[in-house]
């Protein structure tokens, strides 16, 4: 399948809500992404109910922390990110996910220091960031925040094209 083909010059991000609520921090983020280089394509201001965030995390319905999930994603406004590697041959995804760090901001700590939860997240669940993690997932979390954005919708047809 198309998707299964890196390099996915595309991925989602999220600044979860803790984060999102301090200026400071965000303002932080965004010189770092600026030097990193990561184009914002779109951004929006997303405040999720609780079938929202249950919808985005679905395959994690019945694990021990949906709740406290859920709870964490409600609790104010997010900003959703519509990212893209200025080189298309760059792989956004692994990109991104290298820049944010392990799921847990302790480990993060202790392995990945310069990477984004380690400076920014609390807890295990209060992580402050939210990476696609393969191809179908990017195309699907991009359109969850972004239904049928352009970006998106030529970037898989001309994958589609090149097959
Ligand atoms: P997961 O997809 O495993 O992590 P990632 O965000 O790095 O892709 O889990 C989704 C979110 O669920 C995670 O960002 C925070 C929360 N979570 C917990 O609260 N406790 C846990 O033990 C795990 C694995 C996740
Ligand atoms: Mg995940």
């Amino acid at each position: 399948p198309i998707l299964d083909r890196p390099p996915f010059a595309l991925t989602l991000g999220l600044i979860k809500p803790d984060l999102y609520a301090d200026p400071n921090a965000v303002h932080a983020v965004f010189e770092r992404l600026r030097r990193d280089q990561w184009e914002v394509v779109r951004q929006r201001e997303v405040l999720f109910q609780p079938r929202d965030a249950g919808a985005f995390y679905a395959e994690h319905q019945g694990r021990f922390f949906f709740d406290r999930l859920v709870g964490y994603m409600t609790s104010g406004p997010f900003s959703a990110m519509l990212l893209r590697r200025p080189d298309p041959n760059k792989d956004a995804i692994t990109a991104w996910r290298a820049l944010i760090g392990p799921t847990h901001p302790v480990r993060a700590q202790v392995n990945q220091p310069q990477s984004l939860r380690a400076e920014f997240g609390l807890t295990d669940t209060r992580n402050s960031f939210h990476g696609s993690d393969a191809p179908e997932t990017a195309a699907r979390e991009i359109n969850f925040f972004f239904p049928q954005d352009p970006v998106l919708v030529e970037y898989l047809a001309h994958w589609r094209g090149a097959d």
